[in-house]
């Protein structure tokens, strides 16, 4: 099961997989950092369908196709903003990676890959991001057999890293 997980350095819009998770924002209308790439990459017709989405609930996720991306889906999900903890982000954070994969499993998706949600703009301690998500994902591969493999792109070899320390533990 652990095989099924692994940790590339990567812009996750490069990534030949069935699906990409994007770290959008409620409105889904875009932003910046992996959102923005994720949009540039894709084309117009990405924000035209993620509009007619009305919206995405914090800890939720929503399917649209991934037009010029090598990725045939794009899977939005919002990730909490990291209020200190005792907000109910752990749960939140949690419940962006079991939505997204349930939504992957749904559509047929072999194949996904996360960016490390929240870490970035919203300001999520890494390790303790990187511990939920790994531990989602994994009792998910355990539970779910025709899941292929998970996909965590870094942006960068500090995240890379992290990544592959947590991953040994599993
Ligand atoms: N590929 C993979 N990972 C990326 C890429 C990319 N092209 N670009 C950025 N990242 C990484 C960041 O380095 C960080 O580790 O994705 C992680 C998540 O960072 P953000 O993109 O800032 O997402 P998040 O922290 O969830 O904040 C979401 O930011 O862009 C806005 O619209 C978005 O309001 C929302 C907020």
């Amino acid at each position: 099961m652990p095989e099924k997980l692994i940790a590339v350095e990567a812009d996750i819009t490069t990534l030949p997989v069935d699906a990409i998770v994007n770290a959008a924002n409620n409105s889904l209308l875009g932003g910046g950092g992996v959102d923005g790439a994720i949009h540039r990459a894709a084309g117009p017709e990405l924000l035209a369908e993620c509009r007619r989405l009305r919206g995405c609930a914090t800890g939720q996720a929503k399917l649209t196709r991934g037009y010029r991306l090598p990725a045939k889906y794009v899977i939005h999900t919002v990730g909490p903003v990291w209020q200190g903890g005792a907000q109910g982000e752990p749960a939140l954070l949690a419940a962006c990676y079991r939505e997204s994969l349930a939504l992957a499993l749904v559509h047929g998706a072999a194949s996904i890959a996360f960016p490390a949600i929240s870490c970035g703009v919203y300001g999520y301690p890494p390790q303790q991001a990187v511990r939920i998500a790994l531990a989602e994902c994994a009792q998910f591969a355990a539970d779910e057999p025709n899941l292929g493999q998970i996909v965590f792109a870094c942006f960068g070899p500090e995240m890379l890293a992290l990544y592959r320390s947590e991953l040994v533990r599993l």
